[in-house]
């Protein structure tokens, strides 16, 4: 399948798990577009959508009933948290992306009918798995567990190796640094509650490599 083809599968999808409107939806697709042809191959509108679809899957199977995950939160944050991983920018892409929607919180607010943007703004500085401190609120250990993927080895080596422009040799040492039994890739609760006992087998895979 095309990537155009499954961007818009994968759009449809999103649209059938969320109450909020299709023309909503399709008007903040419309905006950020422009953003993810300069990302990096890893970090594509394919891979929001993909992270968008998780939030939304984590907050049905756990019950999340947290204020900051109302849909209307999940999809700005999710569809917009990568927008600045260009290769350049991939270490401060989290704050050029905060900045980005602190700045355009007017547009968002009308858009989306939300109050405000803060704890989206606020979601996108934390989502990456480097983030040390506390969550400020739910919706930053929703995208943060979202933005971790499935637990599909085959999927995550495909993807690191996009972004390792196809050297094995660097992924297989990449992901058992990141996602090894003792690598640094910390997984919060949530994360840990919507995988449930997946992780041992996971675990075993990424030793066996
Ligand atoms: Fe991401």
């Amino acid at each position: 399948m095309s990537n155009i083809m499954s961007n818009l599968k994968k759009i449809e999808e999103i649209k059938s798990l969320t109450m909020v409107s299709d023309d909503r939806i399709d008007g903040l697709i419309e905006i950020i577009s422009p953003f993810y042809l300069k990302t990096d191959k890893a970090h594509g509108l394919d891979h929001v959508l993909d992270v968008t679809i998780t939030m939304i899957k984590m907050k049905i199977k756990l019950f999340i009933k947290d204020e900051s995950c109302i849909d209307e939160n999940i999809l700005v944050a999710g569809l917009c948290h990568d927008m600045f991983s260009t290769l350049e920018d991939r270490k401060i892409h989290n704050e050029k992306g905060a900045i980005w929607i602190s700045k355009n919180s007017d547009k968002l607010q009308n858009l989306f009918q939300i109050d405000n943007t803060r704890a989206i703004e606020l979601a996108i500085l934390e989502h990456r798995s480097s983030w040390k401190q506390e969550f400020s609120s739910t919706l930053s250990e929703l995208i943060s567990s979202a933005d971790r993927g499935y637990l599909n080895l085959d999927d995550m080596i495909e993807r690191s190796l996009k972004y390792h422009n196809g050297n094995m040799e660097e992924v297989i040492k990449h992901m058992r640094e990141k996602f090894g039994r003792t690598g640094y890739a910390k997984y919060p609760q949530i994360f840990l509650d919507f995988h449930d006992d997946d992780l041992e087998y996971f675990y075993d895979d990424i030793d066996s490599l």
